[in-house]
């Protein structure tokens, strides 16, 4: 496995390759993040992995400065995964002038994007970039952020970029709760508490399932359970898989999406529900 920081590098060593399946992160990788090196392993080769904690997608007072460096012990597991290639540029070489542009990107001020200004702005235009270095015929997402999914979905399709994007499902813990760098945040009592977050959204999705349709008494329901067990909720929301915006009689393929504060940790989660 080779590991390279410069966008020239990475050109030379990309030269010529169709099928580089593409797998990009933030680092302090977990077994979710090799499960998406593992799926780009069955589509395609190299596997390029990047690292990059992305300035841009942070907000102010958010965990940029704090969030985990580890670049030797994810390139053990990303080699140890089969990973060919890691590209871990720095913050000059990924933006080295001064003035950058952004990609403003529709649904960037809903759900998530309400309590961080600016982050899907960000994460688009880093993936953008990225996918100009990287050049991959295949690039793979995990489902637990779900609307950065359908954000880089809509950004490939709309910037006509000939790359597959493939969705990988959340990995979970034995006991439910979606692996997330940021558990590492949380205290022994809070990592105990933060299932509650998959629970009620596996609730919310039965009461769904079953074919209640007051949409809003399921999320204050659950916004008021997570409430009593010290939880901060940003949101609780069912909307249309097609559209992210929240579903019309018409729609059958659902998805109820969560985020909330446990302490100063944020966490995200989802769960897809269909219905007849
Ligand atoms: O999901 C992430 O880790 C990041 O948002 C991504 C897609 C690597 C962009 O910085």
């Amino acid at each position: 496995m080779r590991l390279i920081h410069s966008v020239t590098e990475l050109r030379a060593a990309l030269a010529g390759e169709a099928k580089t399946a593409f797998v990009p992160t933030m680092g302090n990788l977990h077994a979710g993040h090799i499960a998406l090196v593992e799926q780009a392993r069955a589509v395609g080769r190299p596997v390029v992995a990047s690292i990059f904690v992305n300035p841009l997608q942070f907000g102010a007072g958010e965990d940029f400065q704090r969030y985990p460096r580890t670049l030797e012990a994810d390139c053990e597991r990303l080699e140890a995964a089969g990973c060919d290639i890691v590209f871990a540029p720095d913050a000059n070489e990924m933006y080295p002038e001064p003035q950058t542009f952004h990609v403003q990107p529709p649904l960037a001020d809903e759900l998530c994007g309400a309590f961080r200004p600016g982050h899907f702005s960000g994460v688009a235009t880093v993936v953008l970039k990225l996918f100009n270095m990287v050049r991959p015929a295949t690039a793979i997402f995990g489902k637990k952020d779900y609307q950065q999914l359908f954000i880089l979905k809509g950004l490939a399709r709309q910037f006509n970029l000939p790359i597959r994007i493939l969705e990988a499902e959340t990995t979970r813990a034995a006991d439910g709760l979606a692996l997330s760098s940021r558990n590492g945040y949380l205290s022994a009592a809070e990592r105990e508490e933060a299932p509650r977050l998959i629970r009620l959204l596996r609730e919310a999705a039965a009461r769904v399932a079953a074919g209640e349709r007051d949409f809003t008494d399921i999320e204050r329901a659950a916004g008021v359970e997570l409430a009593a067990h010290g939880w901060r909720v940003d949101y609780f929301s069912a909307r249309d898989q097609a559209t992210l915006l929240p579903p019309t009689p018409e729609s059958h393929e659902l998805v109820i999406l969560a985020a909330a504060h446990l302490g100063g940790t944020r966490l995200i989660d989802n769960i897809e529900v269909c219905v007849n």
